[in-house]
């Protein structure tokens, strides 16, 4: 497997140049002008195209069992989705239900990972606080490079943490060398808003929105980085969707606090009006937190801008209409949250923010590639296009143009909450570690071939190795 692409305009977090890329087995070889080809090397023209490392997708949940169902990509259509909109790597969390082990759940998301074509690592939740946990933390971190965990700060009952755990998970994950995400919205607030709404035969999915009001996540998103500053522990809010929160995380950044952001684009480009479809139709956008209102959407591309947040990932958590999302017909609270975008990830962000001038090419490889990358330790060998690196590319035609749809998607889903965007860009040609993986709009990939990659602790530095 060995690849010479000609004249592609390669882009980085950095730089935007044009030069030719030798891969060689696996690993991108050399980056010159007019580079020597050897014999046996594929010759491809990249002129009129960019050149890009793979997408990183900080945040999905494939076959996730929550709320009474499973979400309903897994490891294998999710990767092909991804690899077909331009991703090549991503992190799943590993989801404990309260009194489970963190080890056993561990093995059990292994086992259903075997059927990914690219790399992945993983995001461990936290989900109690008990001796058990306590001591398996270090073993996720040491045993597994597994250096994330997440706490979930809403979903009272059921995943949702108090403050006096999220100090214990906070000083622990501290202390064995990992860092924490954080879903920040008032899980107290939000449980009792949602059932009062439903006491009073507010059952609709408007109201599934109006219990997480923006407040609340700003609430949470504050006392979540107060909490992390007191335990001396970097924090990575996840899924921002509103001004009061971004003020909260810029303001932490503006102290030199070691704070991040990630929005997705759903959230930058979907408004709250959905939930006022006609039938059950708002359903199919019931995520949490909420999709709020327009002048949202333009805080968070200011802030995607100023780097207030660093990352878009996708929270990819699909769930079909039929037989999935229609369980909470009645009710919203049964309705599964979640919905799809590691396909159409790469190119929403460049059509709406290259393409409409929000941000430029470096800045969207930077929010969709290194960053997620840097932050979460996977970086150089993944995110960027260096010597020595893993040859995660993607050729992307910066003219062709397409209509997101459930027709010709390559998630599970039965509908697509992007359905008739219409988008500019798009990848030609996606190598996963120097394999071909798709071509002009077919996955070539091989299912399986993806490797959990294991992480440094946090401070060493190190990089990532397979499992
Ligand atoms: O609604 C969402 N976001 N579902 C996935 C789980 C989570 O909270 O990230
Ligand atoms: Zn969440
Ligand atoms: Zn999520």
């Amino acid at each position: 497997m060995s690849v010479v692409i000609r004249d592609a305009e390669i882009v980085t977090a950095s730089d935007i140049y044009r030069a030719d890329v030798r891969v060689q087995d696996e690993r991108i070889a050399a980056i010159g002008e007019d580079i020597r080809a050897e014999s046996g090397d594929e010759i491809v023209d990249g002129s009129d195209r960019l050149l890009i490392p793979g997408g990183i997708d900080p945040h999905v949940h494939m076959a996730l069992p929550f709320m009474g169902t499973v979400s309903i990509d897994d490891m294998e259509s999710g990767t092909k989705a991804a690899i077909m909109g331009g991703t090549t790597g991503l992190i799943d969390f590993v989801i404990p239900s309260k009194g489970d082990s963190l080890l056993e759940t561990l093995d059990a998301w292994k086992a259903k990972s075997d059927g990914a074509s690219h790399d992945y690592t993983f995001h461990m939740a936290v989900v109690d606080w008990d001796e058990r946990i306590a001591s398996e933390i270090p073993r996720v971190v040491h045993d597994h490079g597994i250096t994330s965990f997440k706490i979930f700060m809403a979903y009272k009952g059921t995943l949702g943490v108090d403050d006096e755990q999220i100090f214990h998970i906070l000083e622990a994950t501290r202390d064995a060398g990992a860092m924490v995400n954080a879903h920040a919205v008032n899980g107290d607030v939000q449980f009792l808003l949602a059932n009062r709404f439903a006491e009073e035969g507010k059952t609709g999915p408007p109201f599934h929105a109006l219990a997480q009001p923006p407040r609340a996540e700003g609430e949470a998103t504050g006392r979540m980085i107060d909490l992390a500053a007191i335990a001396g522990q970097e924090v990575y809010i996840v899924h921002v969707t509103c001004d009061d929160a971004i003020e909260r995380i810029a303001a932490a950044r503006a102290r030199g606090e070691r704070v991040w952001g990630e929005t997705c684009p759903q959230y930058l480009l979907l408004d709250d009006s959905v939930y006022d479809l006609p039938g059950f139709e708002g359903g199919k956008y019931v995520l949490s937190p909420p999709l709020r209102k327009k002048e949202d959407q333009e805080a968070l591309w200011n802030a995607l801008r100023t780097d207030q947040i660093s990352v878009v990932g996708t929270d990819h958590c699909a769930f079909s209409f039929k037989g999935q999302k229609e369980m909470g017909r009645d009710d919203f609270r049964l309705i599964p949250n979640g919905l799809l975008g590691i396909e159409e990830r790469m190119a929403l962000m460049y059509t709406h923010g290259v393409r409409e001038g929000r941000i430029d090419a470096s800045r969207w490889v930077e929010l969709c590639c290194t960053n997620p990358a840097k932050i979460f330790g996977l970086y150089p060998r993944k995110g960027t296009i260096a010597v020595g690196g893993d040859a995660d590319l993607v050729l992307w035609d910066p003219a062709a143009t397409n209509t997101i749809s459930a027709k010709t998607h390559h998630s599970k889903c039965d509908y697509n909450v992007f359905e008739g965007f219409e988008t500019v860009g798009a990848p030609t040609r996606v190598w996963v570690r120097g394999e071909l993986a798709a071509e002009d709009g077919k996955f070539v990939g091989t299912p399986g071939r993806g490797r959990q990659l294991k992480r440094a602790p946090r401070g060493v530095r190190r990089e990532p190795v397979t499992a």
